[in-house]
């Protein structure tokens, strides 16, 4: 079976978060179960300046306004297709970001280019490839089920999967007569949002499938509190939603070989992390002591919940416990951590960089990382916790639910507990879970337990790649209706 992947970002090129995880993981993963992925992504400058040897394999004189190419190459295992417009994705900045931090003004432009693109290479084929199905990830490859619904040539089954509603890329009714599609395609049923226009809810009505990043999640979203406008149109397509939780590429990701280490260990060998936990305290300036090292791994947003750990830092030090911070986002979370390590020198440090290889030294080193968040369709830091030894503190929703087993009484009675998680996320609870993890640290034996337990959960593609490839069957089956 050949698959078309789309996706705005795709690690190790380009990374803002888990979606690029995913969509670097999920196609490796999926060559094992005997399915070939090809990977459309745009061409920004980091992805042009390692692209060797790519072949030409589509040209346009005007896409959406701008020439364009598509490139085939192969990176590190991964099959690509590369959108290279330098009008769209040559420029400093992010991938959605300008480098002052605002939205690129055209983004609309831009990955509705993706998705036209990404719907042409759907239905007829690239360089002697025809995939069998598409499959879009979030609202900047949302379009490309809308360009294929609204035009002359047959469509093929598509997917998209939902890795977070917040973001909907909704733009003006204005730009509607410069997407190409004919007027029937600004409707209700089509792409048309409250009178303006959403890529998320075009590809989620347009879409002959849809998936979210776990079963909580997928339940989540269908009301009000967590749908965000979108919920009853999931609820409408309920029938065709379905919650498969991400894995984690585990050799990128394995505490034994990880080279970013400063000690490498495995379960047997869990006393090595104090080596990493003392690069961590050098690292960060933090001062050694007998308490618990806990850290952040993550976008500084009231979505991660930071402004309610923000509140319970000056609790958290005073119950013994100290914190290093990885991460940046909201300029007023910023301050207050700031803050909150000019109060506490030496127990509270922040670092508000973005830092691949410091996030592995701190999952291999910290004790326990905190994911207070309000809602999360997935969340992998608390993946790679569980793999490192590192025990995740989270809040009780969204694939924190579904991958963390809380630290009751029963589940450590029956040895099963891998983390303490609270709900709902107020400070409050939050504060009670971080003063729990710091009692069940007290005792060594039970916190190795979780560690060790932690270790051994499954958190690999392998299950999960084993359900996309049934939804893909799923789909085909339906084509043949
Ligand atoms: P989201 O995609 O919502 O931000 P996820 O938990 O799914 O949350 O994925 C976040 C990814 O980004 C993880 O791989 C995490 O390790 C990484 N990450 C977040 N902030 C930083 C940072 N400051 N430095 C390095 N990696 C980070
Ligand atoms: C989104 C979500 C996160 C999820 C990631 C990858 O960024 O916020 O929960 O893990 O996508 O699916």
């Amino acid at each position: 079976m050949n698959v078309l992947s789309v996706a705005s970002e795709v690690f190790p090129l380009v990374k803002t978060g888990g979606l690029a995880d995913v969509a670097g993981a999920l196609p490796l993963a999926l060559k094992s179960q005997g399915i070939s992925v090809k990977t459309l992504m745009p061409g920004y400058p980091a992805v042009m300046r390692v692209l060797k040897d790519a072949k030409l394999v589509m040209s346009f004189d005007d896409l959406l306004g701008a020439p364009a190419d598509v490139l085939e190459v192969t990176h590190q295992g991964l099959d690509l297709l590369v959108l290279d417009c330098p009008t769209f994705f040559d420029r400093p900045g992010g991938p959605y970001l300008d480098a002052a931090g605002k939205d690129h003004p055209d983004n609309w432009r831009r990955f509705a280019a993706l998705s036209k693109t990404g719907a042409l290479i759907a239905q007829d084929g690239i360089a002697g490839w025809q995939p069998d199905i598409a499959h879009v990830h979030d609202w900047q490859a949302g379009m490309l089920p809308a360009y294929m619904r609204y035009s002359e040539t047959p469509e093929i089954p598509t997917l998209i999967t939902i890795h977070n509603i917040a973001f909907q890329g909704m733009f003006g009714a204005d730009i509607f007569p410069f997407l190409g599609l004919p007027d029937h395609a600004f409707a209700m049923d089509g792409i048309e949002y409250f009178g303006g226009i959403s890529y998320l809810k075009a590809g989620l009505e347009t879409s002959w499938a849809i998936s979210t990043v776990s079963p909580s999640y997928a339940e989540e979203i269908l009301s009000g509190e967590y749908g965000m406008g979108l919920e009853g149109l999931l609820s409408r397509r309920s029938v065709d939603l379905t919650g498969i939780v991400n894995g984690i590429d585990a050799e990128i990701w394995d505490p034994e070989t990880d080279i970013n280490l400063h000690t490498r260990y495995g379960a047997g060998s869990l006393k090595s992390r104090a080596a990493n936990k003392r690069a961590i305290e050098e690292r960060f300036g933090l001062v050694e002591s007998d308490g618990p090292l806990f850290c952040v791994i993550s976008r500084l947003t009231s979505q991660k919940g930071m402004d309610l750990l923000a509140q319970e830092i000056d609790n958290l030090v005073e119950a013994g416990g100290r914190l290093a911070v990885l991460g940046s986002g909201d300029q007023a979370l910023e301050t207050a951590f700031h803050a909150a390590a000019g109060r506490h020198p030496g127990s509270v440090s922040v670092l508000t960089t973005y830092d691949e290889p410091l996030s592995h030294l701190l999952q291999g080193g910290s004790d326990a990382i905190i994911i207070p968040s309000r809602f999360e369709p997935c969340g992998l830091t608390q993946l790679y916790g569980l793999r490192y030894g590192c025990i995740p503190v989270v809040a009780r929703t969204g694939g924190l639910n579904d991958t963390v087993i809380d630290a009751s009484p029963a589940a450590l009675a029956a040895k099963a507990a891998t983390g303490v998680s609270f709900g709902p996320a107020t400070a409050d609870n939050l504060g009670r879970a971080l003063r729990r993890a710091i009692r069940l640290y007290k005792d060594p034996d039970v916190w190795t337990e979780m560690q060790k337990q932690g270790m051994k959960s499954d958190v690999s593609w392998e299950r999960s790649a084993g359900l996309y490839a049934a939804l893909y069957s799923d789909l085909l089956a339906r084509k043949g209706i």
